[in-house]
């Protein structure tokens, strides 16, 4: 019960925080992603979203456009968005579909295209998402596959959207066997991100976020995580001196990864860093009651203790990332279960990977790589959660 005031509490202070948007900003940061003729930007502002639609309606160059998002969002933001649109001759649809990863299935999916058909939409026609996660796969999977693909343009309202499942293309729904099993890759034709979306976003919610923004420096940039390292405070509370700074090289590294490994043949399977036991950890706690990005907090630090277990990292490596995700309020304890079903959810990962499970290890702060493992190497005899 307390908790439950207390998530309440958050929740109304981060509302009222959100103030009245006026929409009317402009770009302060840009990040290209270079993928040949599939090649878009990343666009920064803060308090655009009116901005946004009009620039979206460009990009599409669409007579119609349906906007996918969730309810809380479609609320807010979908107004001042459908507005941008409006203004450049855009037929607009605001197609809401309930919030959670369970809406990402394919009866929402078809529902998506009655919709698109009822509007009257072609192959000239476009896809606006608006949200999380969620609204950026579905609606992205509707779009890479409504008639043979349409173009579409991802605007994120979350930390994790923003930094990671916007970028790269990744489109997909989940299946009752496992999450994002049918999917394609389409590249969106813009990602615009409104720093402003994210004060109404419960502080949960952005600590989750921010765990993959650790994951990024972790991997990738030591200086990011050098500079990281004593403003995550302050990136939790939305300074904005902080924010687009931290945004814009999460970014600039999600999609770097990306145009050197659009596919995921190799260099992009380091992104899922802290998601082999975080996958597991989900999986267990049914998806209830655990946020990804915290699952994956959890990963992260069991993955930096093998990597220095197996002889890749230097000691203190991992101390040092679990020391800034838990600033972060993040947690880090792996959930208390036997070694024996942690094995059995890692194998399914092992099935999908066609045999030993590419598992990210750390070889220091800011420096990665892969290595070919079974389950049981991962979690060797005697490891204990
Ligand atoms: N979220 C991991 C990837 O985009 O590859």
């Amino acid at each position: 019960m307390a908790a439950r005031k207390a998530t309440q509490n958050i929740k109304a202070r981060a509302t009222r925080g959100a103030g009245r948007l006026r929409g009317r900003g402009r770009v302060r940061a840009t990040v290209h992603v270079a993928l040949g003729e599939r090649s878009y930007d990343v666009e920064l502002g803060d308090d655009w979203l009116e901005t946004i639609g009009r620039r979206a309606a460009d990009k599409l160059g669409a007579e119609r456009v349906a906007i996918v998002t969730v309810p809380s969002v479609a609320r807010r933001y979908a107004p001042l968005l459908t507005k941008g649109l409006a203004a450049r001759g855009a037929k607009v649809d605001r197609i809401v579909v309930p919030d959670g990863d369970a809406t990402k299935n394919l009866k929402q999916l078809g529902l998506l295209y009655d919709r698109f058909l009822e509007h009257g939409m072609d192959r000239s026609s476009g896809v606006v998402t608006l949200g999380g996660g969620v609204a950026g796969d579905l609606g992205g999977f509707a779009a890479a596959s409504f008639l043979r693909g349409i173009p579409f343009v991802q605007v994120p309202t979350t930390v994790l959207a923003m930094v990671d499942a916007s970028i790269g293309g990744k489109t997909g729904v989940n299946l009752a066997q496992g999450k994002n099993l049918v999917g394609a890759f389409h590249q969106p034709k813009g990602v615009f991100l409104d720093m402003a979306t994210l004060r109404s976003l419960p502080r949960r919610e952005r600590a989750a976020g921010a765990a993959e923004l650790i994951k990024h420096a972790a991997i990738w940039d030591a200086s990011l995580f050098d500079w990281l390292e004593p403003r995550i405070e302050a990136f939790l509370d939305l300074d904005p001196k902080v924010v687009l700074p931290a945004l814009e090289r999460s970014c600039a590294i999600k999609g770097e990864v990306v145009e050197r490994d659009e596919r995921e043949g190799g260099l992009r399977k380091l992104l899922n860093f802290g998601h082999t036991l975080g996958h597991a950890i989900e999986k267990h706690a049914r998806y209830r009651g655990i946020l990804h990005g915290e699952a994956v907090a959890i990963g992260m630090v069991f993955a930096a203790q093998r990597s220095e277990e197996l002889g890749f990292a230097p000691a203190g490596t991992r101390a040092r990332l679990q020391a800034v995700l838990e600033r972060a309020g993040l947690p880090t304890r792996v959930p208390n279960r036997p070694r024996s079903a942690y094995l059995s959810a890692i194998a399914v990962d092992k099935k999908k990977q066609g045999g030993k499970i590419h598992f990210v290890v750390l070889e220091g702060i800011g420096k990665s790589s892969t290595v070919a493992l079974t389950p049981r190497e991962i979690l060797p005899a005697g490891w204990r959660a």
